[in-house]
């Protein structure tokens, strides 16, 4: 495997400390040698990378980061790869693993956080996906905190994306019925269509929010909210008394932290609503049992996912690009290489 090996290491890096929506020529691609593994590492080439909402907060230097990211850094983020050279005692040439590699082509690992990935349980995309963070973040939301339950009604906000299409799928699978918000008719579409969904609002239409009324005549139990902003307010003007609202995530903000804007809690008063916010990292010890519920249900089809890919690294800069400005249909990947060598 070795010898087939590109003799170059291409990473992903700004080219500016980054303002508002990302642009492609925020981003360049740059080569280097790539990095040799010592004693108990190995050397891991990429296939899917992960690209993610949280990305972008992280090169604000708002998630976990130390500092804003400025030119010549790479962002991280999850990927799936093959180890291509190992000397690490646990680890063999040809595994297939999960780490955070960042936005290049190989990485090295000394085993910290770097997990085995199975192609015959689930499609090998499928593990930074419906299978990974974005999936184990819905199964927080519907079983742990909302515990959703039969006969229950539950909207959800980017209703395509890969944590708002497990957060109906499960929540269907529940029992429970899933009506979805996205940002386009063709999102809506494949929301209803092929994700089973019973209905899914445009909100970007003029309709809107008219028809998120007529989809909930009776209100909405659960709510889980992706977007925050205008979005959330409306969603809670359709929750039911007592109902409980999923606070995941603020793509709304995320470009522009200044336009964050407040809850009316007038409305949450009058609703009785319980707000729970979720971060995933607490739901990390409950990784395996989501894996065990959801699995199954990928391999036999019962739960659908949308995937949007692009070819190449030097493409993920157009591809966050899209991912910030709503312009994904699905979980946003890029392709870096073939399954197999
Ligand atoms: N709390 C946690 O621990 C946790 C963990 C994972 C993810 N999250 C959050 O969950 C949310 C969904 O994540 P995901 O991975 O499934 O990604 P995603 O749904 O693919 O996110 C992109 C989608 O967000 C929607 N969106 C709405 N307003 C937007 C705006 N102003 N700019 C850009 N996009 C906008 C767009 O869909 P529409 O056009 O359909 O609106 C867009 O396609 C994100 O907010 C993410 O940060 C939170």
């Amino acid at each position: 495997m070795t010898t087939k090996m590109q003799r170059n290491n291409n990473r992903v890096v700004l080219t500016a400390p980054l303002d508002g929506n990302p642009r492609p020529e925020d981003f360049k691609t740059i080569s280097e040698p790539i990095p040799e593994p010592a004693d108990g590492e190995m050397l891991i080439r990429h296939i899917y990378l992960s690209l993610d909402p949280y990305q972008r907060s992280m090169i604000a230097g708002r998630h976990g980061a130390v500092r804003p990211m400025g030119e010549g850094d790479m962002p991280n983020g999850e990927i799936v790869g093959q180890v291509a050279q190992s000397r690490h005692p646990s680890f063999a040439e040809g595994d297939y693993v999960r780490h955070f590699g960042g936005w290049q082509k190989y990485s090295v690992s000394d085993g910290t956080q770097t997990f085995p990935v199975d192609p015959e349980q689930a499609p090998l995309s499928a593990y930074v996906g419906v299978l990974g963070m974005p999936g184990l973040t819905a199964y927080a939301s519907m079983i742990e905190l909302a515990e959703v339950e039969a006969g229950q009604t539950v909207l959800v906000s980017a209703a395509h994306g890969p944590v708002g299409s497990m957060v109906g799928q499960i929540a269907m699978q529940q029992g429970a019925t899933a009506i979805g918000m996205a940002g386009s008719d063709e999102k809506c579409q494949l929301v209803v269509n092929d994700l089973g969904f019973s209905a899914c609002i445009n909100y970007k239409n003029k309709r809107y929010p008219g028809s998120l009324e007529d989809a909930l005549p009776n209100g909405a139990d659960i709510y889980h909210d992706n977007v925050g902003g205008d979005m959330l307010a409306e969603a809670l003007s359709v929750l039911k008394n007592y109902g409980t609202v999923i606070l995941c995530g603020l793509i709304s903000h995320y470009n522009d932290p200044s336009k964050a804007v407040g809850l009316n809690l007038t409305t949450v008063i009058l609703k009785r609503a319980v707000l729970k916010g979720l971060v995933v990292y607490d739901f990390e010890d409950r990784r395996q049992n989501f894996f065990n519920m959801v699995a199954p249900w990928i391999k036999d089809g019962t739960v659908k996912y949308l995937e949007d890919r692009v070819d190449g690294l030097e493409h993920t800069g157009i591809q966050f690009a899209r991912l910030m400005s709503g312009q994904n249909v699905g979980k946003a990947l890029v392709v870096i290489g073939p399954e197999s060598l």
